[in-house]
């Protein structure tokens, strides 16, 4: 059974980028099942770092091919940038190594116009979105008056449909009092974009059907996380997607018989971008220092909007229950070099809610938000981890925390990393 499906554990930027780039070595195939360019997944080889938000993260390897799958929103536009990005990087995508489904999504500029003022009347109580149009994009795949990227391909009517489309968003975007989106500018632009991306667009459920029969190895690279999952996160406090392990079947169109590993990705604490409970945050120097001060590009700052990542330990509730909703084989742990030199490190293990002891967190965002954690303090470590590759060079402290983590979730951790660049990883054997 050839696909392993790759998923954040948590609330997103756990460094699922880097996890995939390095699964992706011995793949022929990565796809990504949902979201769009709210997504931004971070790949460093050697000085150089690359940022992706819609292109998968297995296309540094030039031999893999990148699958958009039909489970995704699309906006042509900024995917065209990023090809131009990638294509400046010396990166060359062609249309045998990028596939794009006919099934997924068109975001407009009328997507992105509603995001931001449907954020803008929620006012304080905001979900804080990336502003990219998925909440509105998905809204209208669901209500079954959105585009899909198969629309592009007729060069005929394309032009016809969008001008629809953004009129329809006008209206109501003039019914908020909110600024109107320019129809004939942004039809220009998508009608280009459609031109550049024609030859991409294909059925995409098919060609990932026929390299499984054929014995390809897929993986499905996750984007946002589990606790941002439209069912199973902190709604309304999510994305308007499925991240989780099912999403990622319904996400390309196969079946769960081809799945035969499920990696939940974590970092060795907890952050969350974006409003929303967060049991284990702390808005102190504990805090602070986890998210660093942003002059390395691995400091808790947004990839897609720039915004101060909440920072907080590590939520082995939290964790408890991604694996259970996604069905995680083991768990992969990003980040344990940022871990060093704190004295004790506290890992929440239960929640108090309400004066009831739970190991499972409320399914009520409102009892979520009530909850106090209940910590277990481990002892921490002063080396530098950044050039340690091996399990037997880590500091005891260090093998106890990630050994107790794995203990508590009863799951194997066979991949650790401890710095942003692709070799600064570790195997557990
Ligand atoms: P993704 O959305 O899950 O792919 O994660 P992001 O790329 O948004 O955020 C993860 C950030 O952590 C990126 O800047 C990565 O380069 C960085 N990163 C990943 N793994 C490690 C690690 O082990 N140590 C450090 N210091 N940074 C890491
Ligand atoms: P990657 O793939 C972190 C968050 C937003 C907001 C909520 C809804 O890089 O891990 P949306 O724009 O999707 O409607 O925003 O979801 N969010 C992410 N947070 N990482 C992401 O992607 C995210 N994608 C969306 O901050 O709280
Ligand atoms: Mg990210």
């Amino acid at each position: 059974m050839p696909v392993t499906i790759l998923i954040g554990a948590q609330w997103g930027d756990e460094g699922k980028g880097r996890f995939v780039d390095w699964l992706a070595g011995s793949a022929q195939v990565v796809a990504r099942y949902s979201g769009g360019d709210n997504a931004g997944h971070t790949v460093a080889v050697g000085q150089k770092v690359y940022k992706l938000h819609l292109i998968p993260s297995g296309v540094l390897h030039s031999e893999v091919v990148s699958i958009m799958g039909n489970g995704m929103v699309i906006n042509p536009v900024n995917l065209v940038k990023e090809m131009d990005y990638l294509a400046g990087e010396g990166i060359n995508i062609t249309p045998e190594t990028l596939r794009i489904s006919t099934r997924a999504h068109v975001i407009t500029p009328g997507h992105i116009a509603l995001d931001k003022a449907r954020e803008a009347q929620l006012g304080a109580g905001a979900i804080g979105t990336t502003l990219r149009g998925i909440g509105p994009a998905y809204f209208d795949k669901t209500g079954r008056t959105g585009i899909r990227m198969g629309d592009l391909l007729d060069v005929e009517v394309f032009a016809d449909t969008m001008t629809a489309a953004l009129e329809r968003s006008n209206a109501q975007l003039a019914q908020m009092g909110a600024e109107l989106v320019d129809v004939p500018a942004a039809v220009q632009a998508y009608v280009d974009a459609a031109d550049r991306l024609r030859p991409f667009i294909q059925d995409t459920t098919l060609y990932i059907n026929q390299r499984l029969q054929e014995g390809a190895r897929v993986v499905s690279e996750g984007a946002q996380g589990t606790l941002l999952d439209v069912d199973h996160g902190t709604y309304p406090f999510v994305t308007s997607s499925s991240p989780t392990s099912g999403g990622a079947l319904t996400g390309l169109g196969f079946g769960p018989t081809h799945v035969d590993r499920v990696i939940g990705v974590a970092k060795a604490f907890s952050t969350r971008v974006g409003g929303g409970p967060m049991p284990t945050e702390q808005q102190n120097e504990i805090g602070a220092r986890l998210r660093g001060t942003g002059e390395n590009f691995w400091d808790e700052y947004g990839t897609t909007t720039g915004r101060a990542r909440r920072c907080g330990w590590l939520d082995v509730v939290m964790l408890r229950y991604a694996a259970m909703v996604n069905g995680f084989t083991e768990l992969a742990l990003t980040k344990l070099d940022v871990l060093s030199g704190f004295e004790t490190l506290q890992l929440a293990v239960g929640y108090d809610v309400d004066g009831q002891h739970v190991t499972t967190p409320p399914s009520t965002t409102y009892q979520l938000a009530r909850a106090v954690p209940i910590y277990e303090t481990l002892h921490g470590w002063e080396a530098d981890l950044t050039g340690v590759r091996s399990w037997g060079d880590l500091p005891v402290e260090a093998r106890q925390y990630v050994s107790r983590i794995s203990e508590l979730l009863e799951l194997p951790i066979r991949m650790l990393s401890v710095g942003p660049e692709r070799t600064q990883l570790i195997q557990v054997s």
